[in-house]
């Protein structure tokens, strides 16, 4: 462990981040704009962001809700469906407004029953993407009831990914939020057009911390956390400085009685307190000189972006940082992510 005890990187960017509409939108935009400079926005709301129109508005409301102290952009996706028009989406691509369009497949996770049923109905839209360099973002699970919720992922890239890419080459894929060693392998084995999100809390938690002591409902996502050795296997990549792997933080709010609930969502929201998590993350594997590059290099190269020319610098203190527990009001709020340690690095 080093004694380093500031260090400045290029301003972070999310490549993966859900922020919702409505009063959920204005809550919690301004703890993503705060410390990022640019975020990949899903498109899962009700109804999801599937045409460039609509990604066009949801954008506008997305600006108008940035404090004007900040500078944040939001990087636009369109939701794939069977029904997808390859042509809206090019125009989307070409006018520099869609940056990604994501394949849920249908039922995986939070607002995804529109996702894809059978992915070779969507082909013809993917390889468009392909002629036209457009990246698909995957969230990566399979969804029938006879594969169990740990093995979705593997089984996913099995039985889904793999034929995919074989069958639309050239198609720029990002696995967004892997949790398995399996992910990461996959994405070493393969040079070319393939790239990896990881979250924040991936990093930090495993199974156990949702299951052990009592349920955590805090903990739960999708997909959802796996073993330690996963766990490990992320770590690795991310602090690794391999350019195929990068942020996305996959900050997911729930309000806090839809999570500690009987059916409780799935989503995790680390917006608020990701850069101290990740410094700590980093440090302990001797490797906060890796760490912009993760945060605010890679991913931006993956996804042709000028590098953003503005910084942040993160001071390790001998306080731990005093997050809010929530964010919002008594009647409103979601609760924010507790690593389960505290935090000495704190964003200036
Ligand atoms: C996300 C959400 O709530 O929109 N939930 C989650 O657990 N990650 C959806 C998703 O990215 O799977
Ligand atoms: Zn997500």
């Amino acid at each position: 462990m080093t004694n380093q005890s500031t260090i400045t990187i290029r301003r972070p960017d999310d490549f993966h981040l859900h922020l919702r509409d409505g009063e959920m939108l204005k809550l919690v935009t301004p703890d993503s704009s705060r410390d990022f400079a640019r975020a990949i926005i899903m498109p899962n709301l009700v109804p999801p962001v599937t045409t460039t129109a609509m990604a066009e508005a949801y954008k506008e409301s997305i600006l108008s809700a940035v404090p004007s102290e900040h500078s944040f952009q939001p990087l636009m996706t369109l939701y794939l469906t069977e029904d997808t028009d390859p042509d809206d989406l090019e125009l989307g691509a070409k006018s520099g407004l869609i940056s990604a369009v994501k394949l849920y497949p249908a039922g995986a996770t939070t607002n995804s029953d529109s996702g894809v049923k059978t992915i070779s109905n969507v082909y013809p839209v993917l390889e468009r993407m392909a002629e036209i360099g457009l990246p698909l973002c995957v969230h990566g699970e399979v969804t029938t009831a006879d594969i169990d919720i740990f093995d979705r992922e593997a089984v996913f890239i099995e039985t889904v990914l793999d034929p995919l890419r074989k069958a639309v080459p050239g198609l720029r894929v990002v696995m967004e939020h892997i949790t398995t060693k399996n992910g990461v392998d996959y994405v070493r084995a393969h040079e070319k057009d393939l790239a990896a999100t990881l979250t924040t809390h991936h990093l930090i938690i495993n199974r156990n911390h949702i299951l052990v002591g009592g349920i955590k409902p805090h903990y739960y996502c999708l997909p959802v956390a796996k073993r330690e050795e996963h766990r490990l296997a992320l770590v690795e990549a991310a602090t690794s400085g391999d350019p195929r792997f990068f942020l996305g933080t996959d900050s997911a709010p729930h309000s806090t009685d839809t999570k500690e609930n009987a059916c409780g969502c799935a989503g995790c929201y680390t917006s608020v307190n990701t850069l101290s998590c990740l410094a700590h993350v980093f440090e302990e594997q001797n490797a906060l000189d890796k760490l912009e590059l993760f945060t605010s290099v890679n991913g931006a190269n993956f996804y042709g972006l000028p590098l953003s020319d503005q910084q942040v610098t993160l001071t390790k203190q001998n306080q731990p940082a005093s997050y809010l527990n929530t964010v919002g009001s008594s009647e409103f709020n979601v609760t924010v992510f507790d690593p389960g340690f505290p935090l000495y690095w704190h964003v200036d």
